[in-house]
């Protein structure tokens, strides 16, 4: 079946309180992984694809793999989604070449970095909602500055990135390390979500999702212990969702960097600090209150990490670059499976296509 919009798989969601992982790609592997835990587990899913990813693999490349994901797969309703555009541009563009969903990352300026005045994130949101909408395009905003609450500014990231991997400056969205925000006193908020701006922002740009800030960061250094509520605000996500009950929410930044991927990590020669991620649990508490669409990296990118590694570990003969990906994808497909279970998507896909709303 041809790629479908966000909205009528959160719709769904909405209606039968689940959740659906969105897992970012880059490769041809990463689709894989992803499509075969979703056939396994009869699960709609949402592919999404940062500034980063479609520079490194190139539209045109991305575009055709996702296509073969459509058609090698009927049966599953499949999201092509564009992970924090930067610019109305950056989504035309992504719209231009396929994708049905796309995130205008209002929030931070064009350059990835600087928090946007409120009115500045309304215009490009709203402007971009009506042009996606007029195509049958999603379009997911975003109120409040991700970023942890422990560390706000500056905070640990995953270290220096290869420039090669990131193509033009500013392309890595939204990473702590990488804001330039006012560094806020120790246990500061003022980049969380106020709920009366969220009402606000829907009012005036009609998204059909919205991400919310409630202490989660990209990469996987998120909260230096297990979070509790005071680092991880599934409070703010509940009061959002009481005033905004028809509203889909988004949570990003939501890997649960699960220790078992950094004892491999660190087993096999790599680096990795003691470090905690988002919970499932309270994941599943989001869902809860509204949330029904979650973002998933890091830990597919640990999972595919963790497999490669083993393979140069234990088998330093091996250059068939099957040997290594092979299993860095079926690491990567078990932790798709994983979310898929637990956010409640898996057993949907079929049920979706049921209703007749796709096409
Ligand atoms: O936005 C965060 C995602 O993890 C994508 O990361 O910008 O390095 O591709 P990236
Ligand atoms: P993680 O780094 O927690 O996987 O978050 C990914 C994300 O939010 C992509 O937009
Ligand atoms: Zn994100």
């Amino acid at each position: 079946m041809p790629l479908v919009p966000l909205r009528v798989v959160l719709d769904h969601a909405a209606e039968h309180n689940y959740g659906v992982a969105a897992f970012n790609v880059n490769n041809m592997e990463q689709i894989q992984a992803i499509m075969e835990a979703a056939k396994e587990t009869d699960s709609p899913v949402i592919v999404q694809a940062s500034r980063g990813a479609r520079s490194y693999s190139q539209d045109n490349y991305l575009r055709h793999l996702m296509l073969a994901a459509a058609e090698l797969y009927p049966e599953i309703p499949v999201v092509m989604h564009q992970d924090h555009g930067n610019s109305p541009a950056t989504c035309y563009s992504a719209i231009k070449y396929g994708f049905t969903s796309v995130m205008m990352d209002g929030s931070l300026l064009e350059d990835a970095k600087t928090a946007a005045p409120f009115d500045y994130n309304v215009k490009v949101t709203a402007d971009v909602v009506k042009v996606a909408h007029s195509m049958g395009v999603s379009v997911e905003g975003e109120i409040g500055c991700l970023g942890s609450i422990e560390h706000k500014a500056p905070a640990k990231d995953t270290g220096p990135v290869d420039p090669q991997l990131m193509g033009e400056p500013g392309e890595r969205h939204g990473h702590d390390a990488d804001l330039e925000q006012e560094p806020e006193p120790e246990g500061a908020m003022s980049h969380l979500t106020d709920p009366n701006e969220a009402e606000d922002f829907v009012a005036a740009t009609g998204v059909d999702a919205l991400a919310v800030a409630i202490g989660t960061s990209h990469g996987a250094y998120k909260f230096k212990t297990k979070p509790t509520g005071e680092v991880l605000k599934m409070s703010l996500i509940e009061e959002i969702h009481r005033r905004l009950p028809n509203t889909h929410l988004v949570m990003h930044g939501s890997s649960s960097v699960p220790e078992d991927l950094q004892e491999i990590i660190r087993k096999y020669g790599g680096k990795m600090g003691e470090t905690y991620g988002v919970p499932v649990e309270e994941i599943q508490r989001g869902i809860k209150h509204g949330v029904r669409k979650i973002n998933v990296d890091t830990d597919c990118r640990m999972a595919m990490t963790g497999a490669i590694r083993k393979v140069f570990a234990e088998t330093p003969d091996k250059f068939d670059p099957r040997e290594y990906l092979k299993p860095a994808r079926e690491a990567m497909k078990k932790i798709c499976l994983a979310r898929m279970i637990a956010f409640g998507q898996a057993g949907n896909a079929s049920k979706l296509m049921a209703t007749g709303r796709l096409k």
